[in-house]
């Protein structure tokens, strides 16, 4: 792959990276997108089922779909896409990757260098007192129930519900230091995510997307690579690292 002479001098001389992914790292992982081809978005309304008041509605339901994706993250096994990110990592002295993610798919490839935007489904908080559960209990109740009392829901952010503040905080400090941005797999439709891009284009980033199909942050990158992840990134990284050895 040919990588411009401008992106190779960013990145052989930059401090601050940033990354930023979204359901398209994972799809070649073998779990589904949300707008692409069979993502969920296309059969179903998110209001049925990432809302809390579809929760309110039918946490059964609810329950049970996320159950379902997270029987499927467990199955599935970090691709050479988030294996090149989490050693992308160790090439830059500060570095952050903010995923949209709830599969914990980056953490099994090692990422440790990161926020997740959008929460965990491997998690859980009370509905109710929103008391934090770091796994999902089994006491043979859908959904299982709080020591209150109150039903658990998945530790993930639904439609309508703000960010945690200290991950957007975190998050927002990175992209507005970033020298080298990264765009890769995500539609950039959800916001807040879909701003640190353009957080970072306007602190002076160059921003970099890697996705198969063009999205509505392809116009504002820098560089925009038709690949897919896991494809692309090894070898990105594999030339980012040789750049900065020769300090170009
Ligand atoms: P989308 O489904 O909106 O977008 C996935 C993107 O990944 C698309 O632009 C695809 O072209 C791209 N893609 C597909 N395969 C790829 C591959 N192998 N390599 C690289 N890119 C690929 O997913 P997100 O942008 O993550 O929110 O969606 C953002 C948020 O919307 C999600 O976090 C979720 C959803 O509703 C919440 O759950 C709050």
């Amino acid at each position: 792959m040919e990588l411009p002479q401008e992106f190779l001098k960013t990145a052989s001389r930059a401090r601050y990276v940033m990354v930023l992914t979204g359901a398209g790292i994972s799809a070649e992982s073998g779990l589904a997108t949300f707008r692409g081809q069979d993502g969920w978005w296309r059969n179903y309304h998110p209001q049925d089922l990432a809302t809390p008041q579809a929760f309110y509605k039918d946490p059964r339901l609810v329950w049970e779909w996320y159950q379902w994706r997270r029987e499927q993250a467990l199955k599935a096994q970090p691709n050479p896409g988030h294996l090149a990110i989490a050693v992308m990592e160790k090439l830059f002295p500060e570095f952050l990757l903010a995923t949209q993610n709830v599969d914990g798919l980056h953490q099994r490839a090692g990422s440790l260098k990161m926020v997740e935007l959008h929460g965990n489904i491997h998690r859980s908080r009370c509905f109710r007192c929103q008391k934090p559960y770091p796994s999902i209990p089994n006491d043979n109740q859908i959904p299982p129930r709080c020591s209150c009392g109150g039903l658990l829901r998945p530790d993930v952010v639904w439609f309508g519900e703000e960010l945690p503040r200290d991950v957007l905080k975190q998050a927002w400090e990175a992209a507005s230091q970033a020298q080298l941005f990264f765009v890769i797999g995500t539609s950039g439709l959800v916001q807040p995510a879909a701003s640190l891009p353009l957080v970072a284009r306007r602190s002076g980033a160059f921003v970099i997307e890697v996705n198969p199909e063009e999205s509505s942050l392809t116009e504002m990158a820098d560089l925009s690579l038709r690949y897919k992840a896991g494809e692309a990134m090894p070898s990105i990284v594999r030339t980012m690292e040789k750049a900065r050895w020769r300090k170009l």
